[in-house]
């Protein structure tokens, strides 16, 4: 029989059914809650208690720090697998046979010329302009270059869509950054994988004439990418959804998602940290006096890169991250002070009642900026990074609310204005 949970209010007993998930979580399902209370709503800010939808994509258990993608445990991925594969696990479901793999290649690699009037667009933003500013305006305008609505009842238009966006966004992403940097616009070289391809485009520079792919600096963005690639309902990806739930289209969905990442809450936490460590080593690196202002509650000042809505015990990615960030500068041969001040914070965070009782965790942008630093990712492409590896998340949530024809997202809210009143002349004011 399955479980219900009793409500009870003004004296009447109100049933709710509790749902099961596969990972045996439960939820209650309020959905008749209005009709039975004549109105009566909850209200939960941030969202901190409620379920928008059900997902097969990806689990996250936050007290136990397990993260998995369908089912494949993330460490596992990010050893084994090859970024395309993840993607195509997180849209279709499975990981794809070797034949699968090359046809979305293929199919992704047919796409992904930009319109050459995009440029045009791109012409129009200042050299300061923040990479995620344009990467979510260029994304936006993919709309009126390709205007014709998707049938998402149609698996054959849907698959179009998605391999358009897939080729298209590394471009885009490495424009944004060749745009602020003064940089010639590179439309990549089919011949290369989807990695090297977009680091190509990042990051050749005029006067080189071959593009020399280092498998070091390959491996390590193609894991951050995987630990990137999704984390279900979060800022971002809710807002993908909610965007999408109105049947506006997937690129209007995607830009939507690019600009709540872009906040130093969410993705933009990575450029951040490095900042933020930047600015305590050329203070004399006295991380004492940081771990002061952060628990100080008259500052505003917060330890980025630490915390989580619902990682309560580790972030897996954060201990994945951090194992990369030593194998990098290792491999590297490179010796960066930040590192030091960085676990540094991280171990008087961890040993200091504020932070444990707070279950104050390092999360994954902690030691994701001092990779993409020690690999030659500019600072500001670190959040078009994350956003490059997020792409196939968003695409896959985005489908899957389409598919199981999930209604308008349209919360309520509890009123707390003035009350009815008549309008006064501006004389009268
Ligand atoms: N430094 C100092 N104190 C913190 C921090 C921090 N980084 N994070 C949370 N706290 C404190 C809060 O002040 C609060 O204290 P209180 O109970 O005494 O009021 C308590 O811990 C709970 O914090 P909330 O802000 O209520 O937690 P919430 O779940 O709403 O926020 C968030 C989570 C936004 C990630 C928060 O921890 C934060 O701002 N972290 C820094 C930014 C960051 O690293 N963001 C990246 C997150 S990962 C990602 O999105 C990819």
């Amino acid at each position: 029989m399955s479980q219900k949970a009793t409500f009870e209010f003004e004296g009447k007993k109100i049933e709710f059914s509790v749902l099961k998930g596969s990972e045996k979580e439960l939820a209650i399902d309020i959905g008749q809650l209005r009709t039975s209370t004549q109105g009566v709503t909850t209200i939960d800010p941030g969202f901190k208690n409620t379920g928008s939808c059900q997902s097969a994509i990806t689990f996250l258990d936050g007290e136990h720090g397990i993260l998995r993608y369908r089912g494949y445990d993330i460490e596992e991925l990010a050893e084994r697998a090859n970024f395309l594969e993840v993607a195509y696990l997180l849209i279709f479901g499975d990981l794809p046979t070797r034949d699968q793999l090359q046809n979305f290649l293929n199919d992704i690699k047919q796409y992904s010329i930009v319109a050459d009037d995009m440029k045009k667009i791109l012409d129009g933003f200042p050299q300061s302009a923040h990479p995620m500013g344009i990467l979510s305006s260029l994304t936006s305008a993919l709309i009126a270059f390709n205007p014709t609505s998707v049938d998402v009842e149609s698996e054959e238009e849907m698959y179009q869509a998605i391999v358009k966006i897939m080729g298209k966004f590394p471009v885009l992403t490495a424009w944004s950054f060749r745009k602020i940097a003064g940089l010639p616009l590179d439309y990549g070289d089919n011949k290369l994988d989807y990695i090297d391809n977009f680091l190509k485009m990042l990051l050749q520079m005029p006067n080189q004439s071959k593009y020399e792919s280092n498998p070091i600096v390959k491996s390590a963005i193609v894991k951050l990418l995987i630990l990137h690639a999704d984390h279900e309902q979060n800022c971002s990806t809710s807002t993908v959804r909610l965007v999408g739930s109105s049947h506006a289209g997937l690129y209007a969905s995607i830009s939507a998602g690019i600009s709540a990442l872009w906040g130093p809450l969410h993705g933009g936490a990575n450029q951040a940290v490095i900042e933020m460590l930047e600015s305590i080593k050329r203070d004399g690196g006295d991380t004492k006096k940081y771990m002061a202002r952060a628990k100080d509650k008259n500052d505003p000042f917060r330890l980025m890169g630490f915390g989580h809505r619902v990682y309560k015990n580790f972030d897996p990615r954060a201990r994945i991250i951090k194992r990369a960030a030593d194998e990098v500068l290792g491999n590297l041969g490179i010796q960066d002070p930040v590192l030091d001040i960085a676990k540094g914070l991280e171990y008087e965070a961890l040993n200091d009642p504020y932070f444990v009782e707070r279950k104050l965790y390092p999360n994954v942008d902690f030691y994701s900026g001092i990779i993409y630093r020690a690999l030659g990712i500019p600072v500001p492409m670190f959040t078009p990074m994350f956003a490059l590896g997020r792409l196939p998340g968003w695409i896959a949530q985005w489908r899957e609310m389409r598919r199981r024809k999930e209604p308008i997202g349209r919360p309520r809210q509890l009123y707390i204005g003035k009350t009815d009143r008549s309008f006064v002349d501006i004389d009268n004011r």
